[in-house]
């Protein structure tokens, strides 16, 4: 695939281009929900960061090309650690993830000696090994409440997905002050505007929303659990990235949707574009490497929170 002009192909000549290097390389694709169409076009599954994780234990392919964010991309390496796991572009991280670091997380765990460490699978390798076990949007209540009540809990990084579990659970928390712009971004105001321009509507948001959006909402739950929720109903406000609320709309032309803010758009999930994609799948260029010692601690933590769904 020398010699290539990248600029000059059609999404035809690069669907055609994907089908045939895929099974070349016997390389399986993954979409996170947020990610454009055409990229999702590529995919061999699509999902939400729980369900990704899943088909990635599972898979026999050699190589995994990740169309997402590198944390995502970290998870698959960390389940598949003797395979070649691919990014879809070099620089599509996630702000959350980095604004504390593992040290900030040992100086926590000083103060608290006996805390279980939860850690929102929005994080990066080094900070999953500091952790006892991973959730994600779909299980983090499950998971804090599979903790026995008389243990302190440490949830990190993610504020509000951790005001979320700890309200569902009567539960409190020790956590950072971080957060994802994109749903943060959303207040009580937006939500209750938006409520009111779609009186029929159910509001559906992600935990990643701040505490008293997801109180206003109908149910609150992840990407995947969102589309669940629309085949079964009509006429529902969308509250997480604007990805979604786009795939929603092509997968069901018919239904009455609308997204709780046009605003909510992640930049890093929107740096992957289909020439992108297939082009980091023919050249093999962003491979994901982790030291082994963090693979190996990561791991514990994230086998524990594949228990649930
Ligand atoms: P989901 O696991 O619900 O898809 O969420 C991932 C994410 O990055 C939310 O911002």
């Amino acid at each position: 695939m020398e010699n290539i002009d990248w600029s000059s192909l059609s999404n035809d000549d690069l669907y055609s281009i994907a089908k045939k290097l895929k099974k070349e390389k016997n390389c399986f694709v993954l979409a996170h929900n947020y990610q454009f169409m055409e990229v999702q076009k590529i995919a061999d599954y699509v999902g939400d960061s729980l369900q990704m994780a899943k088909v990635a234990a599972k898979t026999d392919a050699d190589m995994i090309l990740m169309c997402g964010i590198k944390i995502m991309a970290e998870t698959v390496k960390i389940l598949n650690p003797n395979r070649k796991v691919l990014m879809s572009h070099y620089d599509a991280d996630c702000p959350l993830a980095n604004m504390k670091t593992p040290d900030d997380l040992r100086a926590l765990r000083e103060k608290y000696p006996d805390a279980e460490v939860v850690c929102y699978v929005n994080s990066p390798a080094t900070l999953k090994a500091e952790s006892t076990i991973t959730c994600t949007s779909a299980n983090a209540v499950q998971v804090v409440a599979s903790i026995p009540r008389e243990k302190t809990i440490i949830f990190v990084p993610d504020k509000n997905i951790g005001a979320w579990a700890s309200y569902k659970n009567k539960r409190k928390l020790i956590m950072f002050d971080s957060y994802c712009y994109v749903h943060e971004q959303i207040t009580l105001e937006d939500a209750k505007k938006t409520k009111e321009a779609y009186p029929d509507y159910s509001l559906i948001v992600h935990p990643e929303c701040r505490l008293e959006v997801c109180k206003e909402a109908d149910f609150v739950c992840s990407t995947s659990q969102m589309i669940d929720f629309v085949k079964d109903n009509d006429r529902v406000i969308i509250g997480t990235e604007i990805g979604l609320y786009y795939q929603l709309k092509y997968r069901y032309p018919e239904k009455n949707l609308a997204p709780l803010s046009s605003k909510m758009v992640c930049n890093d999930m929107k740096k992957t574009d289909l020439r992108c994609a297939v082009r980091a799948l023919a050249e093999e260029k962003y491979e994901i490497v982790l030291p082994d010692e963090i693979m190996r601690k990561t791991r514990r933590s994230m086998d524990r929170m594949l228990l649930f769904i």
